[in-house]
């Protein structure tokens, strides 16, 4: 089959808000989304049940929703984009509502907010109870599909980003239906944004749709781009234990509605860990739930207290139950900490760019510096919708740049890559468990250990052939090099050999994927030496 070529003038990779938003405000150069799924599907945005954090109730401010985010970080967030994100909460509602994006009121007009962990006000503004993302999605996907500047790419996986000399040429990718090695799609274009989300799939339990495995970390990296802040991965702690994959969520907004976390004989362990108990920040909550799992107990969500409109308040949540056989309103709903949101990702400035020129990136794929070691509830919708709209500002400003005749040589190399696809289901679910049982909510040398020596069997075996899993191979050596290096406690990164957070790890690990054979080396040398001179000894 012959090639699809396309000329656009930025190309956008990733359909949730990050990269819709982007979109929108690129009007109008041409622009092209490309998508794995149908538009919009399948991405954590359409799963959001929070919804976005805007200091718009009476008691509240932006200077109380900057400290809130300041504090949740612990400090290693960069401050300069909180402030830049914050400040721009009313306008990015204000640009919601004007697209039509309905969100949920009180009788007087002013916003029904709900309460998230770590706000020490009533902040959330949501659609529906839980059902945001579903909401605001439907809104920016109307708007996107009237826009006569948007071509949309459905069903394509992207498998390379071509770049020569820190300089952007394009994506390669193909259909992702047909399996189909010579059935490419290839975009020339000087300007790359990626948009591709989380990585939550490389754990066994994730609130992340089953697309979200580190993608767009893979491509950058690959591309020469630098990544940081690996190792923080944001657990949540209300995945609902239901035996499903990807595990359903109950958002945080129970908890600030007065739900409480217990264990099989009704005690409310977080009472007296911190003073706002339940809703005290994520990281916390999450541990704290887990050391009761490594107790032998089981953990709950005891939402009987929660008001009589438990169904119209939280229908996504409510509809889980019901599908369990479970009623909230009578029964304990049995829950699981899962990998919810990564912090790190590929390193942006204020500006939205990478360090490879022509490639920028918005949204859980960017590190912007904002979540620090712990992402207040709730600010990622709105980190995405200001980091896509300033994307879209600075390429607008660029003389558009068209890409000289690429090499067909070139564009061989790049196919070559996409050969021999294999279904890897069996690696990837023993990637998946290791990551979990090794790199989980508690880590430590052994474990970092074990699971390196884990990627690396499964990397051996698997000899390569599997796109996806290869993208998950990657990912997860970065995140365990990065848990490797950060000899402390800090945020959701949970060391325990390394109890303390220290000053002298106020500090970001960068890395590129130049830097991975030395690093995985120097691990294991330290590890076979530290072995070694135990036995002699
Ligand atoms: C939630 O609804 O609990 C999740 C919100 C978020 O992760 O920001």
């Amino acid at each position: 089959m012959a090639d699809s070529i396309f000329r656009p003038d930025v190309v956008i990779v990733g359909s949730g808000v990050a990269g819709l938003t982007t979109a929108l405000n690129l009007a109008p150069r041409k622009v092209c989304i490309i998508t794995k799924s149908t538009l919009g599907v399948n991405t954590s945005s359409m799963w959001a049940q929070g919804g976005i954090a805007a200091a718009v109730g009476i008691n509240d401010s932006v200077k109380s929703h900057i400290e809130d985010t300041v504090a949740t970080a612990k400090g290693l967030a960069d401050e300069n984009v909180i402030v830049k994100v914050v400040n721009e909460a009313k306008n990015i509602i204000n640009d919601l509502e004007s697209f039509g994006v309905n969100f949920d009121k009180n009788d007087d007009g002013s916003f029904d907010l709900g309460l998230e962990a770590a706000h020490s006000n009533k902040r959330i503004v949501r659609s529906k109870g839980d059902s945001s993302g579903i909401e605001i999605m439907r809104g920016l996907i109307e708007k996107v599909l009237n826009s006569n500047n948007i071509t949309i790419l459905e069903n394509v996986s992207i498998d390379s980003i071509m770049s020569e000399n820190n300089t952007i040429h394009g994506v390669i990718g193909r259909l992702a239906q047909d399996n189909i090695p010579d059935n490419h799609v290839i975009i020339e274009c000087s300007n790359v944004v990626l948009a591709t989300g989380g990585l939550g799939g490389i754990f066994a339990n994730t609130t992340n749709p089953r697309s979200s495995y580190g993608e767009g970390i893979a491509l950058a990296a690959q591309a020469g781009a630098v990544l940081t802040d690996m190792e923080f991965i944001q657990f949540h702690p209300t995945g609902l234990d239901f035996g499903l994959d990807p595990t359903p969520l109950a958002t945080e907004a129970i908890r600030g509605d007065g739900a409480y976390l217990v264990n099989q004989n009704e005690e409310r362990f977080m009472l007296g860990v911190h003073p706002e108990n339940e809703l005290a920040p994520r990281d916390l909550v999450a541990q704290n739930l887990f050391k009761q799992i490594e107790q032998g107990n089981s953990v709950f969500l005891d939402c009987r207290k929660v008001s009589n409109e438990f169904e119209t308040k939280y229908p996504q949540v409510a509809s889980y139950c019901q599908a369990a056989g479970l009623d909230p309103k009578i029964d304990l709903l049995p829950i699981l900490p899962v990998a919810h949101y990564h912090i790190g990702g590929v390193k942006t400035d204020l500006e939205g760019k990478t360090s490879i020129e022509g490639l920028w990136c918005c949204g859980e794929v960017a590190a912007t510096g904002i979540h620090g070691a712990n992402r207040l509830a709730s600010n990622s919708l709105l980190e995405s919708m200001v980091f896509g709209r300033i994307v879209a500002k600075n390429i607008n400003s660029l003389p558009i740049k068209r890409v000289s005749k690429i090499n067909p040589d070139f564009i061989r190399m790049y196919k070559e890559k996409t050969k021999n696809r294999i279904r890897a289901k069996k690696y990837i679910w023993q990637l998946r468990s290791s990551m979990m049982r090794n790199i989980g909510i508690v880590r430590n040398h052994s474990s970092i250990v074990r699971g390196l020596h884990d990627i690396l069997k499964i990397e051996r075996e698997s000899k390569g052939l599997s796109a996806k899993l290869n993208d998950m191979i990657l990912v997860s050596k970065f995140i365990i090099i990065g848990a490797y290096l950060r000899k402390e406690s800090r945020g959701c990164h949970l060391r325990s050999d390394y109890k303390n957070t220290e000053d002298n790890f106020i500090l970001h690990f960068d890395l590129k994927f130049s830097d991975l054979d030395s690093k995985i080396t120097e691990i294991l040398n330290l590890t076979y030496n530290a072995n070694h001179k135990q036995v002699v000894n």
